[in-house]
């Protein structure tokens, strides 16, 4: 049978038979933090509930959810941020405190958390623009290297026909550590990393409603732009998922 790639990969990943995976072989664990720069300065965000200002029903904001590709010029502010970051990877409390296991907003596989947030920041109230990651055990951002020059023209051509992001406030890279996974499910773990973004992307959409945003998730980009900038080599860290987010404009949209 002559199957293309994704088909040999639904079928080579098909077995839920986990007796011969690291974790059963007795290896280690990988980390579940990705690891600080040296000398790389942490930015403390405000607590999660600092942006929780209206009071839209669950069934509201899941009936009303659409995505939002035009955006005011507005920034949000860093309440708003560490709103929706806490909403998508916040931690709420730790399982096993000596691994570094966490109960997070959002569900994954054996408590694995594959995925870890890079932003691009353009209009944030009190940040400078630039690359950041999201820390979520420090609830905190640490500056990325950054240069100016020319990186909007490249960011565009990672985003490839998604025009309407360069008016976005905020950029949400999902990025994948598969490690993580295939230590608890092997290949099969892949299969996770790409459902566990979906549950980001929801929970980005429902939060960026409840305070005057909106979001659009995005999947139409080009890995080697988007990785290479977002400083991910594209193998053992690598973008599944994108989003952007803006307050809320009268203009129409345009795709
Ligand atoms: C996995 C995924 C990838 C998507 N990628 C893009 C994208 O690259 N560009 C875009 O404009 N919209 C993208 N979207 C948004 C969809 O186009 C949108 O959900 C769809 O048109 C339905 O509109 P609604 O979200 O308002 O219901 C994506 C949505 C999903 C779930």
């Amino acid at each position: 049978m002559d199957l293309k790639i994704g088909e040999r990969f639904v079928m080579e990943t098909g077995s839920s038979d986990f007796s011969k995976t690291p974790r059963r072989l007795g290896e280690p664990a990988p980390a579940h933090r990705w690891p600080h720069r040296p000398g790389q300065a942490l930015i403390a965000l405000p607590k999660a509930d600092a942006a929780k200002r209206t009071n839209i029903e669950l069934f509201d904001a899941i009936v009303q959810r659409t995505s939002v590709r035009a955006y005011s010029d507005e920034p949000l502010s860093l309440e708003d941020l560490a709103y929706l970051l806490f909403c998508t990877q916040g931690i709420i409390k730790p399982i096993f405190f000596h691994t570094d296991t966490t109960h997070r907003t959002a569900p994954s596989a054996g408590a694995r958390h594959p995925l870890e947030t890079v932003l691009y920041v353009r209009r944030v109230a009190g940040l400078a623009p630039g690359l950041y990651r999201y820390d979520p055990y420090e609830h905190a951002l640490l500056a990325e290297p950054f240069n100016q020059n020319g990186f909007e023209e490249k960011w565009a051509a990672g985003m490839a026909s998604n025009r309407f992001e360069k008016n976005a406030a905020v950029s949400f890279v999902w990025a994948a550590v598969p490690e993580r996974v295939t230590w608890h499910h092997a290949q099969r773990g892949y299969r996770n990393l790409f459902v566990e973004a979906g549950h980001l992307g929801q929970n980005l959409y429902l939060a960026a409603q409840s305070i005057g945003c909106g979001a659009c998730t995005l999947n139409v980009f080009e890995d080697a732009i988007l990785n290479e900038l977002c400083g991910l080599d594209g193998y053992k860290t690598f973008a599944v998922y994108a989003a952007c987010v803006g307050k809320l404009s009268n203009e129409r949209e345009t795709k």
